[in-house]
């Protein structure tokens, strides 16, 4: 593959436990020397492991990051984290409007927006989730979802001048469900993409970094990079499996 950056994140959802964590992590950290300059790489963690994997990556060019925040620095909010938390513990990133957090956790457009708003504040680079449900895609209601969602996050957000906006688009349907993987098509992938590029540089002037997310595996993962605005991928499932993941690295080499 060329030798543009490829971003290359995985979110471990609730995949693993702490001890799976630390071993998947260290597995992942014995490989960095060997990953090429232009990949640049993120895991996400469960909160739980959060600070052993940042640790172990510590001396790696691997970023750690956040799979949820809350926007309030601290407070009476049992169960949550917040993003300076994060931030102290060393993650770089934080995932922000995940469709499991809109969908299974009811988050809103405007509870996305504040989460934006605290990551920005704490120095957390945001990867902001939009994306649309089978029904929307069945009504023909992709690309008005997509830029309520997008419009919402960005609503009187400065954004800072030394930070990228990286966007994660990914369709509600394609995301693995057990055993169920239902891919996008790449080209369909790639039409959207462009579409989120020009509603973000129409509201905010950057040109935002978009990753393709949902059913990513090594079989499959050239195919969405080798679109002009496929910029990387966010890899759920295949990457919780030390041979998947590093089959996807090697993939795109
Ligand atoms: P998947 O998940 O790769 O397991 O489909 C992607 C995501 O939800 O981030």
């Amino acid at each position: 593959m060329e030798n543009r950056p490829i971003y290359l994140f995985a979110n471990w959802k609730m995949y693993l436990d702490y001890t799976e964590s630390i071993k998947l992590a260290s597995a992942v950290a014995a490989q960095a020397e060997d990953i090429p300059d232009n990949i640049i790489m993120a895991i996400f963690p469960s909160a739980l492991a959060a600070e052993s994997t940042t640790d172990i990556f510590k001396k790696t060019r691997i970023a750690t990051g956040a799979q949820n925040i809350h926007w309030v620095e601290k407070g009476g909010y049992t169960g949550e984290s917040s993003a300076p938390m994060y931030r102290g513990i060393g993650c770089e990133y934080v995932l922000v409007g995940h469709s499991e957090r809109r969908h299974l956790f009811h988050e809103t457009n405007h509870e996305v927006r504040q989460k934006v708003e605290a990551a920005l504040a704490a120095g957390l680079t945001p990867v902001i989730c939009v994306g649309e449900t089978d029904a929307e895609r069945q009504a023909n209601q992709t690309e008005e979802v997509i830029e309520a969602q997008i419009r919402s996050a960005f609503h009187n957000i400065v954004w800072p001048r030394d930070k990228k906006i990286i966007i994660a688009y990914e369709p509600v349907w394609a995301i693995t469900k057990g055993d169920i993987q239902i891919s996008c098509d790449p080209f369909e992938a790639e039409r959207v993409h462009e579409i989120i590029k020009r509603q973000v540089i129409a509201l905010t002037t950057f040109t935002p970094v978009i990753l393709y997310g949902g059913s990513v595996q090594a079989d499959n993962v050239t195919e969405y990079l080798k679109n002009p605005n496929i910029h990387g991928v966010l890899v759920g499932a295949a990457s919780t499996n030390f041979e998947n993941w590093l089959r996807i690295i090697r993939t795109v080499q």
